[in-house]
């Protein structure tokens, strides 16, 4: 049991932005708990490419119009303004000054700004191609230096505490929803506590292991998608599911990310028998094209002429020396599997790499549910549309981690007078009549059945036979994983089944609701806005 004022659920840049403006209210007591024993994993600690900062030849109605062209016509021009104006000047008061980050600069301190897909400015500021764990180092060293901040790590969210449900007080189903807190699983003890709030922030990243190829870590299973939605949030988008274009294709080191800077850099993609094909998919854009092109292209590539992979060349672009400096990671990664990426061409194939849609939030990060607030991948700002601008996504999630604490912190100021549900009106977690243990190998083997179902059916490419057959399956498999987490023990990899299959089918849904193809939502038979053309 655990009574806070704020509860993060998550620690990437967002909930680690969203603690530590909050605590600089010493009176503030924030929770910022990780379902990781190691506070640093989440999508963040991968981020290579970087994050936006202010070029300079740049401004904001600049960085606003590449944000909406990218995103097909879905962005929110308000949100999207928001990131724009606010972004980096926030990045240099958050990142550089209170965490410490040192981007890369030349011998002159001068930012070393880097380029990515369909950037009109080169405005990427970068650490290597290590950005997120160099944020991460960052932002959790901050926060360890904050007493009103605790950390507790090892723990995973089952389910938000939610009145009504979760009242005992029959008037409240007169009220409106309200958050207040969670019940977490402690993966040390296999108990389950109650964790009470006043405001709830979830912070839980994305969902890119509900796929078969993915560039996500282990927890991105839409965790804290699947526990807004079984609450009763409000969520949107979810049929943009963005694919990375470029994942190395080598065995042993499938998924690894090869950035998007690598093209900004001058790479080039080929197929294998050696020929450049960018220019036939777009004629402005070629290897810089927004990011849904690209991954269509090489998708198509690959189904046309039945390749495995195409091929990324940086090798004969950029001297051995620049590479290893400017892609350390990347370098050294690749070595391992095998690759000398500064003699030799890359592999690639396209990956599942980050969720548009999500949780419907406001301008301050507030979900459609009282003393909810929702940031990061698992929020839907409406910045990103129906197609994310690369290296938009760290700074949306400074961006709004710091406008969700501000929020709180007037409405905690505002509500001081206002009493709290305590332990005796939120019943504990009931365990009882559960006994069986729960077996790896069903839980595994149902995860790899969700992800081979939205691989193949719900994937870079859809159609109506496609995603009816993905939401007969994945409903047949959603009873079957009710019923095992309804008799099972709970256990951190059943809490993440039962999430995957609930989201998945979400994203199924809606992408066989949405009959338009748009941003990084394609479907072989989309209908045209006025819904009586195929295009
Ligand atoms: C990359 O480095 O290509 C990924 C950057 C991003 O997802 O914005």
């Amino acid at each position: 049991m655990a009574e806070t004022e704020v509860l993060i659920i998550g620690c990437g840049i967002a909930g680690a932005t969203a603690a530590l403006q909050l605590a600089r209210n010493p009176r503030r007591q924030i929770t910022v708990v990780t379902r990781a024993p190691d506070p640093h994993e989440s999508n963040t600690q991968y981020a290579q490419g970087g994050i936006i900062g202010r070029g300079l030849d740049d401004d904001p109605d600049i960085l606003l119009a590449d944000i909406l062209a990218a995103g097909a016509g879905v962005s929110s021009p308000h949100a999207a303004r928001i990131l724009a104006e606010e972004g980096p000047p926030l990045l240099h008061e958050v990142l550089e000054e209170s965490a410490g980050v040192k981007f890369d600069s030349d011998s002159s301190g001068q930012p070393l700004w880097g380029n990515e897909a369909a950037h009109s400015r080169r405005r990427i500021l970068h650490v290597g191609d290590g950005t997120g764990a160099a944020i991460m180092e960052g932002l959790i060293t901050a926060l360890r230096s904050c007493p009103n901040i605790t950390i507790e790590s090892n723990a995973t969210a089952v389910d938000l505490i939610t009145f009504p449900h979760h009242s005992r007080d029959p008037l409240d189903n007169y009220r409106p929803i309200a958050c207040h807190g969670a019940y977490m699983f402690s993966r040390g003890e296999h108990t389950v506590h109650r964790y009470l709030a006043a405001a709830t922030v979830l912070a839980t990243g994305g969902l890119g292991r509900i796929y078969r190829n993915t560039t996500n870590p282990q927890g991105a299973r839409g965790d804290g998608l699947a526990m807004a939605h079984r609450a009763g949030a409000r969520i949107v988008n979810a049929e943009y599911v963005q694919f990375h274009p470029t994942a190395l294709a080598a065995p042993g080191a499938e998924g690894l990310l090869i950035s998007e800077a690598v093209r900004g850099e001058g790479g080039i993609l080929l197929t294998p028998d050696g020929r450049q094909f960018m220019a036939e998919y777009s004629p402005e854009w070629k290897d810089l094209a927004p990011r849904d092109v690209v991954a269509r292209a090489i998708h198509h590539e690959m189904e046309t002429h039945d390749y495995s992979y195409v091929l990324l060349d940086i090798a004969s672009r950029m001297p051995a020396d620049a590479i290893r400096n400017r892609f350390p990671n990347i370098y050294a990664q690749c070595l391992k599997a095998g690759l000398d990426i500064t003699k030799e061409m890359i592999p690639v194939v396209p990956a599942a790499h980050y969720f548009c849609g999500g949780v419907l939030v406001d301008e301050w990060g507030r979900a459609s549910i009282d003393n909810l607030y929702a940031i990061g991948e698992i929020s839907c700002t409406g910045v990103h549309g129906a197609n994310r601008l690369a290296s938009t996504s760290l700074l949306e999630g400074l961006v709004w981690g710091n406008r969700a604490a501000r929020h709180v912190e007037e409405a905690l100021n505002r509500s001081l007078a206002t009493k709290r549900p305590g332990f005796a009106d939120v019943p504990p977690w009931d365990e009882s009549g559960l006994f069986a243990e729960p077996d790896p190998a069903l839980i595994q083997g149902d995860m790899q059945t969700i992800q081979n179902i939205m691989w193949h059916y719900v994937g870079l490419v859809r159609n109506a036979e496609r995603l009816s057959r993905a939401i007969r399956e994945l409903r047949h498999l959603w009873n079957e994983i009710e019923t095992f987490y309804r008799t099972t023990k709970l256990a951190d990899g059943l809490i993440g089944l039962r999430n995957a299959i609930e989201v998945a089918l979400l994203i199924a849904q809606a992408a066989q609701h949405n009959r338009q193809s748009r941003g990084c939502h394609y479907r072989q038979d989309s209908v045209s806005v006025e819904g009586d053309r195929l295009i």
